[in-house]
């Protein structure tokens, strides 16, 4: 197939998300993926140094989990996933419920991260109701960011994102983020709305808010909001659609902490970043709640591909790969260069709030943070002209590649970002 004018093509058909189709620059063309590295039409190498959307784990094409797909594909490729099932489906069901807090114990497939959470929410507020109980409302971060269908939206912060629907949006009932030296404020708000005992859940990233701007709270700060909201009888649904599968350092975030959630989200590297899908887990006790002779307690949601085999199988070689390549190593060195740098950073006077978890480092240039910055653009282009993919949210930068990446890749990123700065004084 001719690669030719790929992006002149697309220009004239295709809208491409949280892009102004009208400013924007006209997409790069990307003809492979290997590694760490994608390679344009014209032949330039660019190290993705940012998991293309924080899916990717083990790097683009590889090899193994292309090959379990493939496999996959020829013998079974789709099949309905109600009064149905299939290995791929059990089998990941299996191995991921052995790694998760061990109070999670059922599994509900969907497509990607924002119906994971949806998946979520609707079983939490539906379990209240099979109990008949008022509890309608849910609690989530200020700063939090779910995804973008409408119930995404609604336990969102209310943001650029979220403003044209605002009148829309369910109401959501917010707290601070309990980044350090905030965490009594958070505590102090959290139980203010738990004592009315109308809450039927509250949602968190755990210990990262991606969107929020890589913003990081405590394992510590996080064990006793669990206990809070637990002593209201509240459930607790942890998003690790960001978090889950080694970015934080442990194949979990949850890993950290001794209290449990009851419900759990996740999507992004659940198939390495092969293939979109999510998954919900919950405790027995949710389910059970499910269970009746009465058909209006069913859980009635699904998705036309839910637990499609190909993004099972994508799974289940990742979680091999694991194994194989001895990726919780590879991100224990991540996180030593990563610490590395921050050791730099720290000296360097254009920079503030160093922040160094797993296989995450992020930091603002300048001070506060905006998602709309006037640097955004521009430091976004720089690093893509030197070949690096990071894309700052607004003033903020950070670094969350495939845990394949080489030390020579990661110094490249460094040295892409420190020549930043110290050009940036030219730049005002
Ligand atoms: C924590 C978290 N939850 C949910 C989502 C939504 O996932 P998706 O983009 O697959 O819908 C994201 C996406 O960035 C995320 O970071």
């Amino acid at each position: 197939m001719s690669q030719h004018n790929l992006s002149q093509r697309d220009q004239k058909h295709i809208w491409h998300p949280y892009t102004q189709m009208q400013t924007a620059a006209a997409p790069i063309a990307i003809i492979k993926g290997q590694g760490t590295e994608l390679v344009d039409d014209q032949g330039k190498v660019y190290i993705d140094a940012i998991s293309s959307w924080w899916t990717n784990l083990h790097g683009h094409g590889h090899p193994h989990i292309a090959k379990r797909i493939a496999e996959q594909a020829l013998n079974l490729e789709q099949v309905i996933f109600a009064g149905f099932t299939h290995a791929p489906a059990v089998e990941l069901s299996e191995q991921l419920l052995a790694l998760l807090p061990d109070n999670q114990n059922r599994v509900f497939f969907s497509d990607n991260g924002s119906t994971a959470c949806e998946v979520a929410m609707k079983m939490a507020l539906q379990y209240w109701y099979n109990l008949g109980e008022e509890r309608r409302t849910i609690i989530a971060f200020r700063d939090s960011y779910h995804g973008d269908t409408f119930g995404a939206m609604s336990i969102s912060a209310r943001s650029a994102f979220t403003l044209p629907f605002a009148d829309l949006l369910f109401r959501v009932e917010f707290v601070d983020v309990p980044t350090p030296g905030n965490e009594e404020e958070t505590f102090a708000q959290l139980e203010m709305i738990l004592r009315s005992g109308e809450v039927a859940a509250f949602i968190a990233e755990p210990l990262l808010l991606g969107t929020a701007g890589m913003l990081m709270y405590s394992p510590e700060t996080l064990d006793s909001i669990i206990s809070l909201c637990h002593k209201y009888d509240t459930l607790v649904i942890l998003d690790e659609v960001l978090t889950g599968f080694g970015r934080t350092g442990k194949m979990f975030a949850s890993d950290y902490l001794t209290a449990q959630p009851d419900i759990m989200c996740f999507s992004k590297g659940l198939t390495g970043g092969f293939l979109p899908m999510g998954l919900t887990t919950s405790t027995e006790e949710i389910y059970e709640a499910f269970l009746s002779d009465d058909k209006m307690k069913t859980f009635f949601h699904g998705h036309s591909y839910t637990a499609n085999p190909l993004g099972c199988a994508a799974g289940l070689a990742s979680l091999e790969v694991f194994k194989q390549e001895d990726t919780l190593a590879k991100i224990a060195q991540i996180q030593v260069s990563h610490e590395g740098f921050a050791k730099r950073l720290f000296a360097n006077k254009q920079v503030t709030g160093v922040r160094v978890l797993g296989t995450v480092i992020a930091f603002e240039v300048g001070e506060g943070g905006s998602y709309f910055h006037n640097l955004r653009d521009r430091m976004y282009d720089y690093f893509i002209e030197r070949g690096v993919l990071l894309r700052p949210l607004g003033n903020t930068l950070y670094i969350l590649p495939p845990y394949c990446i080489t030390d020579a890749e990661l110094d490249k990123v460094y040295t892409a970002i420190e020549d930043l700065l110290a050009d940036l004084t030219n730049w005002q």
